[in-house]
């Protein structure tokens, strides 16, 4: 009976030992030292046996029990300090920590302008086209009815790329384009990027986007552009938006106007994003000036048109207050994610 026990002891100690030399990770030394010294563990199910043995045996075997348990716990002890902790996948999520969204690119606010002004005159009818940006003078100034010599040209002076070969200055050419290309009925947006010799301020840049608008048909007269603009001004701003025509002048219209529209800020009454008058420019327009159908080919007693040229840049400054408008060209993520 004594010796059973004492076997049994004996096997444990061995089984015990290589089991926990065999443990890598803390967790399995301490499910060994529950299985083997636990409360219900092994040797606590051999010492039941103890009480079953002459009393004089037990304290033989009840030794030999209290030995294997500090050998088999010094060695746990020991095995415990060398084992690795394992981290578990979910052990490295920190719940707590703010998520990191999916990046999503999204439209430049110029760009986003452009998208909303192009899509509204073709709601009207109008058809997106679009043009070089390498022009020759004779596009960019004689066809359009200005000689170079003609005080409007003045600010248009600008990037010659060779003789008489030039960055355009405005979209205004492609009018000359598309009219040479095609025969009235003619109703198109252009929407592009144009250059100038402007400084680069808070309300100048030398490469900036335009939009430019021309309708040619028969009997075309200003009340079709009034309508035109004063409808866009409303889809593109509101209901309640007004617009209103100044005189003015461009060497391709006759006669020209500036246009605005009651301020989107403050409705009109006046505020410092208007300066006070209530009114904000949004574009440059007028009837075609015949001298430009002649240039083109087209028969001016028989066709008339409208034709119109306006900053989206600008539009995009309104519309989100900017302060700046490099702020748009500086490419800075922070700026430019709040239009996403
Ligand atoms: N091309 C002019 C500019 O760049 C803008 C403009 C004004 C275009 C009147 C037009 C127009 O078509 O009718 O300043």
């Amino acid at each position: 009976m004594a010796n059973d026990l004492m076997q049994q002891l004996a096997l444990l100690e061995r089984e015990g030992s290589e089991a926990i030399d065999a443990a890598v990770e803390a967790g399995d030394v301490e499910r060994l030292r529950v299985e083997l010294l636990g409360r219900k563990g092994r040797l606590t199910g051999i010492l039941r046996g103890l009480g079953q043995l002459p009393a004089d045996q037990r304290p033989r075997v009840g030794a030999e029990a209290n030995r294997i348990k500090d050998v088999l716990a010094a060695r746990l002890e020991e095995r415990k300090e060398r084992a690795v902790t394992a981290v578990s996948d979910e052990a490295l999520i920190d719940l707590t920590l703010p998520g990191r969204a999916h990046w999503r690119g999204g439209l430049h606010p110029v760009t986003q302008v452009v998208e909303e002004v192009c899509g509204i005159f073709e709601s009207l009818g109008f058809t997106r086209v679009r043009g070089p940006e390498v022009e020759t003078v004779e596009y960019n100034f004689t066809k359009l009815n200005t000689p170079l010599d003609h005080p409007a040209a003045d600010m248009h002076d600008t990037f010659y790329l060779a003789d008489g070969v030039v960055l355009r200055t405005h979209t205004s050419p492609v009018q000359a384009r598309v009219m040479e290309e095609f025969e009235p009925p003619i109703r198109v947006v252009v929407p592009g990027t144009v250059y100038r010799r402007d400084p680069f301020d808070a309300s100048h840049a030398p490469a900036f986007e335009q939009i430019e608008g021309l309708a040619v048909d028969e009997g075309i007269t200003f009340i079709d552009l009034k309508a035109t603009i004063a409808e866009f001004a409303r889809r593109f701003l509101g209901p309640q938006t007004k617009t209103r025509f100044r005189p003015s002048f461009f060497p391709f219209t006759e006669p020209s106007a500036e246009v605005d529209v009651s301020c989107q800020i403050c409705g009109g009454e006046g505020c410092s994003a208007c300066k006070r008058t209530g009114w904000m420019e949004i574009m440059g327009a007028g009837m075609v000036d015949p001298a430009v159908f002649e240039a083109v080919g087209y028969d001016p007693e028989r066709y008339t048109g409208f034709a119109f040229g306006m900053g989206p840049a600008r539009i995009a400054m309104q519309r989100f207050r900017l302060p700046d408008i490099r702020l748009l060209y500086e490419n800075d993520m922070r700026f430019l994610e709040q239009f996403g």
